[in-house]
């Protein structure tokens, strides 16, 4: 399984860093929502779906957290913990964040508004929906 993971160039100066990040540009679609989780209780495992179409790249712009990336045949662990790191999340892929730390933010960038029809929440009707991708591709 490929990780792809942006680093974005910070805008660095004596003052501190500033990040800025453009559709199309530094994210390769066209940003339709935003939404971040902090204040996420010690423990917590949350997520645990994939989507039909939606894309999305997840950022820790503050203290640290952990992605599971499950694409039906290999997991992956990625830690976040840089403020300036985005981990691209493409539609197919099962996700789990846990281990966050007490301050973290995680900031979601989407490439479509919220719409739960586009939730795949059920494991294994994830694994069907990978599996009827894959066939067609073959
Ligand atoms: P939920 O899907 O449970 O989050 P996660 O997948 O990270 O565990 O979302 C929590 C609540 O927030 C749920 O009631 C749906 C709502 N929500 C929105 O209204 N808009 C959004 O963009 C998102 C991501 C969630």
């Amino acid at each position: 399984m490929q990780v792809v993971k942006y680093v974005f160039q910070p805008h660095g100066d004596e003052r501190g860093q500033l990040v800025a990040l453009e559709e199309y540009k530094d994210i390769p679609f066209e940003i339709k929502r935003v939404y971040f989780m902090y204040d996420t209780l010690e423990g917590v495992r949350r997520g645990f779906h994939a989507h039909k179409s939606l894309e999305q790249i997840l950022i820790c712009i503050h203290g640290s957290c952990k992605i599971l990336l499950d694409n039906g045949r290999e997991k992956k662990v990625v830690p976040l913990e840089k403020p300036y790191e985005g981990l691209y999340v493409s539609n197919d892929m099962w996700r789990e964040m846990f281990d966050f730390s007490p301050d973290a933010v995680l900031l979601v960038l989407a490439s479509e508004l919220y719409d739960e029809r586009d939730y795949i929440r059920d494991y294994d009707e994830f694994l069907a929906f990978i599996k009827g991708k894959t066939e067609v591709a073959e």
